[in-house]
């Protein structure tokens, strides 16, 4: 089936000709268009949804219905920033997962409708893969084999990159993900949604040495994570206030908190290089847009190249979606209509 659309539409490989790629994601609380054309992104429109912030969390249909009513308008924005047509495009390109079942729906639907009408591929993308793929984006020059530390809202995993479709799974936390932890922690501490954002400006004026957290698995030898003890140390510390925390507290221990979130995925990344030999390493999901964390990892591994998505890149956006979604169209990996959403799709 998929041989078919690609032959149906004369895209079959490396033609050598720039391909232009709408790119979409709907996967959470984003709701985001993008174009790509030759591995340059021409436009990336992100709308993050405010409306769940008086929830302190991602309400799932209030998603679908926002990513419902702005995927249209979003669009046409993309477009029109990137000075390109809808006749113009050659393959849409969309999130199928991992997601919430209702909005990875709402933005798999729209796209099938769009490259139906239009005639011209349909592209399903892996979240996760998209992630990791953003770094070409601030570093075209990358080379395969690299790690990735890929740290998300739902994901911690240490994977090695040899290839567009080549991962393996070296390691990943048997609880809570990092970006979960910063979430988990921000609302014990009253502050709001997403946590990691939150935490990392409070800790900013703080001591990182302040509180002493604990740090799973930090000097042993495996290359998984564990941040639920973290979370729960973190209950029992507040306890002590009875709800009266001081601003210097209060920023003592988010920079506390942080620190022992970035110690271990620090010292794991650098493990995962250690023992697999490999000299590049690549950060990926949200949690990469914190800065004590780059900063951190930049220093301790000075002999490594190690790459970070823009800013822009590392939390949900459709630029990623668009660009990964063009390289797979280049080696004609396209998708059959009847593809179906995965909320918790795997890499591997
Ligand atoms: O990749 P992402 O946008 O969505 C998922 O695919 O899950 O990641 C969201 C996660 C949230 O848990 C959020 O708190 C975390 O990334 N995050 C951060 C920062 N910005 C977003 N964590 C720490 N520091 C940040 N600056
Ligand atoms: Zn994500």
């Amino acid at each position: 089936m998929a041989g078919f659309i690609a032959a149906q539409c004369g895209i079959g490989g490396n033609e050598g000709s720039p391909l232009i790629v709408l790119g979409i994601e709907t996967s959470c609380d984003e709701t985001a268009a993008a174009v790509c054309r030759d591995g340059n992104i021409l436009s990336s429109i992100i709308s993050s949804q405010e409306i769940h912030k008086a929830f302190g969390g991602v309400v799932p249909e209030l998603a679908s219905r926002e990513h419902e009513r702005l995927l249209n308008e979003l669009v046409g924005k993309a477009l029109q920033d990137a000075g390109v047509a809808l006749t113009d495009l050659q393959g849409i390109a969309v999130t199928h997962g991992p997601g919430l079942a209702g909005t990875l729906l709402t933005g798999v639907c729209f796209s099938k409708g769009l490259s139906q009408g239009l005639g011209i591929p349909f592209i399903a993308i892996n979240h996760l893969e998209a992630h990791i793929f953003a770094n070409f984006l601030a570093d075209p020059t990358l080379e395969y084999p690299f790690i990735c530390l890929l740290v998300s809202g739902g994901h911690t995993q240490l994977w090695q990159v040899d290839g567009l479709g080549k991962y393996r799974l070296l390691g990943e936390t048997r609880d809570d993900a990092a970006g979960e932890a910063f979430d988990k922690g921000a609302r014990i501490l009253g502050l709001g949604y997403p946590g990691g954002p939150e935490i990392e400006k409070r800790a900013k004026n703080g001591n990182p040495e302040a509180v002493q957290f604990p740090r799973s698995f930090l000097n042993s030898d495996t290359m998984e994570f564990s941040f639920s003890g973290l979370k729960t140390s973190l209950l029992y510390y507040m306890d002590r206030f009875a709800g009266e925390v001081s601003e210097q507290a209060l920023a003592d221990v988010a920079a506390s908190y942080q620190a022992a979130i970035i110690d271990v995925l620090t010292e794991k990344l650098s493990l995962a290089l250690e023992r697999t030999n490999i000299r590049s390493a690549v950060i990926a999901g949200g949690v990469a847009a914190n800065r004590a964390l780059r900063r951190k990892i930049a220093k301790r591994l000075p002999d490594k190249k190690v790459v970070f998505p823009d800013l822009i890149h590392c939390t949900d956006n459709a630029a990623m979606v668009a660009y990964l979604g063009e390289m797979k169209l280049n080696d004609g990996q396209v998708s059959p209509l009847d593809i179906d959403i995965v909320p918790n799709l795997k890499l591997s």
